[in-house]
């Protein structure tokens, strides 16, 4: 990571933050500023961000909306240039635009819209290592990738029957990428990320489509109204049926080649995926766990068919094309009646048990009756929904600890629950909960595992389900609705949270959790962020002194001309306001927090 430091981010848990305050807060002893907001110029040639002025073709060249998934790396030992990676989840044309913009503009928008979701890859540089990165305006791999970049379909589905519309017949070529949540580095050099949300983007479904139907797409106009300026966004044109089934893939992209041609991966499965990361096991092969954020779904993992070549990117780039597509099945080893739905512990003290990866399919060979590998590919919920896979509380990011090993899965909340389990214990869980996995033997690619509830979340004051291994309440900051997951190089758990201002009533936050030794299960509070956001993709550089958070939808609840926030444009660090600015408005940002002094 370029990090040349010995750092160990020391810090005291900061309080925790009303949800009305409009403003980044960090512990005693850090600064933090932005790196990149909405809207700044990615290149020589882009218009600067002006609000009122808005148009696709500018927005096609500034950064993207609703920033999630984060990377930062250095390119080398010297730490002084490096690359960030980040994706544009969704729009929030409420706060984007005035309604009279919309109204004179609506194709407009809806360009804008398209143009501003997708990923950013942005190079940055520094003065010195420790110091903050800035980013540079033109650099050689700048790139936006938008809801209009050509993808190119790949694995055992590319070219299906269900793939295929009147533009694309070949059902190998989409247009865009939509929804991107969480995602990850791959140990060879390039970005994963999921395409989650996309069912809201179409309106649907088609009569009597049980796939359709599954996914849950609304039998009403979308929102954004893309549809009525591209028929594809409705699955009921002629030839665009199947046009819903061209998102909801992991997609690939190399940053270091701007000219490449970014890849959405069959083999990995069609569900809304929330994250993807890619680890190494032991015998080579690459495991990327991913999980089906909607309520009562499920958490799968691949196993490539060939092994990883250190060094051979172009060979390397090509595993996530062939191997094995598991769901995760498991089992609690307590009494079903022990598991009462109010969060109490079972007689044996844990919430725990054991657990196997049922195979779907290969890339040759399908193991679900009923379904052909493409089938199971491209409509893997129904897939699933056969083999007796675990309902759970929404899976979001799922991460492998590099330094444990272990595999985290972050379940956020669901309020639909009611038939509780072992590993989703609480009903009506509303605050959700984060599990601790272990493969057998500690091998990735193994079919089974055992399991734990590292905690149940909550504010402690308030709540009588909270656990956090048996660590004091009383000592722990109050955390709901886990989110993404990250962790630092001593292999300590790092939560960053998307919901808590509407359920413990405080702002999302990043929380740092240790895992070994006689503190585990401690949850300090890190950071929160400004009004209505969420936090995402934190990366954490402690080596460096560092770390980074995406700020994602600050103001949403808010109106054009009612913003409940305007961060980060009123902070004065940010300078005045730019001349044409005739209105301000929230602008999602990347955002580096590091150490001043020492604590
Ligand atoms: Fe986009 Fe599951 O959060
Ligand atoms: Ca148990
Ligand atoms: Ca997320
Ligand atoms: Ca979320």
């Amino acid at each position: 990571n370029g990090s040349t430091g010995a750092g160990t981010l020391p810090f005291t848990a900061i309080n925790p933050v009303s949800r009305v305050v409009d403003q980044m807060t960090v512990p005693a002893g850090y600064d933090h500023g932005v790196i990149l907001r909405w809207g700044d110029p990615l290149f020589a040639d882009s218009p600067e961000f002006q609000i009122e002025a808005q148009t696709a073709a500018a927005q096609a060249k500034q950064f993207g909306y609703n920033c999630d998934f984060l990377a930062v790396q250095a390119d080398d030992e010297t730490g002084l240039t490096g690359l960030l990676v980040s994706n544009h989840e969704y729009t929030n044309e409420n706060i984007m635009f005035s309604p009279e913009f919309i109204e004179a503009n609506p194709q407009e928008v809806a360009d804008i819209g398209l143009a501003a979701h997708g990923l950013s890859v942005v190079e940055l540089r520094r003065d010195s290592v420790g110091s903050k990165w800035e980013y540079v305006r033109g650099g050689a791999r700048n790139r936006r990738i938008t809801g209009m970049t050509e993808f190119t379909v790949d694995g055992p589905a590319a070219g299906h029957e269900l793939l295929k519309t009147a533009e694309d017949p070949t059902g190998t070529k989409v247009l865009g990428t939509l929804g991107n949540c969480a995602g990850g580095f791959t140990p060879w050099g390039t970005v994963l990320s999921g395409e989650e949300n996309f069912d809201g983007y179409f309106n649907g479904p088609v009569t009597n489509n049980e796939a359709q139907e599954r996914i849950g797409y609304a039998d009403e106009p979308t929102a954004r109204g893309w549809e009525k300026f591209h028929p594809r966004f409705d699955l009921r044109n002629e030839g665009y049926v199947n046009e819903g089934n061209r998102f909801g893939w992991i997609v690939e992209i190399d940053p270091e080649d701007p000219t490449s041609t970014p890849v959405k991966h069959t083999m990995l499965g069609r569900f809304k995926h929330e994250a993807g990361t890619a680890v190494v096991a032991d015998n080579g092969k690459v495991v990327v766990y991913s999980g089906d954020d909607q309520r009562h779904d499920y958490l799968y993992k691949f196993v490539s068919a060939g092994t990883y070549v250190e060094g051979d990117k172009k060979h390397n780039m090509g595993l996530l094309s062939a191997g094995t597509l598991y769901v995760a099945k498991f089992t609690g080893d307590s009494p079903a009646a022990q598991i009462d739905g109010k969060g109490t512990l079972p007689s044996d003290g844990r919430f725990d048990g054991c657990g196997e990866w049922i195979a779907l399919t290969s890339d040759t060979e399908s193991f679900v009756p009923g379904f052909t590998v493409a089938e199971v590919l491209i409509n893997t919920r129904l897939a699933a929904d056969k083999v007796g896979a675990t309902k759970m509380d929404r899976p979001e990011d799922v991460e492998t600890n590099p330094v444990n090993g272990r595999v985290y899965m972050a379940l956020t909340n669901n309020k639909d629950r009611t038939e509780v389990d072992e590993v989703n214990p609480v009903v009506g869980n509303r605050d959700g909960h984060v599990v601790e996995m272990k493969e057998a033997g500690g091998d990735h690619t193994a079919t089974s595992f055992v399991w734990n509830i590292l905690l149940l979340a909550g504010d402690p004051r308030m709540s009588s389900s909270v656990y956090f291994q048996g660590y004091p309440k009383e000592k722990v900051s109050p955390i709901s609705c886990p989110d993404n997951l990250a962790f630092d190089s001593r292999g300590n758990l790092w939560i960053s949270t998307d919901g808590a201002p509407g359920t413990i009533g405080y702002g999302d936050a990043l929380h740092k959790v240790v895992l070994q030794g006689p503190d585990r299960g401690r949850v300090a509070q890190f950071l929160s962020v400004p009004r209505d956001a969420e936090t995402c993709g934190p990366v954490i550089h402690d080596l460096d002194n560092s770390v980074f958070v995406n700020v994602q939808h600050p103001g949403e609840d808010g109106e054009w001309g009612a913003h409940t926030s305007l961060w980060p444009d009123h902070l004065p660090a940010n300078g005045p306001i730019q001349v044409g600015d005739k209105v301000r408005a929230p602008r999602p940002s990347v955002v580096q927090v590091w150490l001043t002094e020492d604590q």
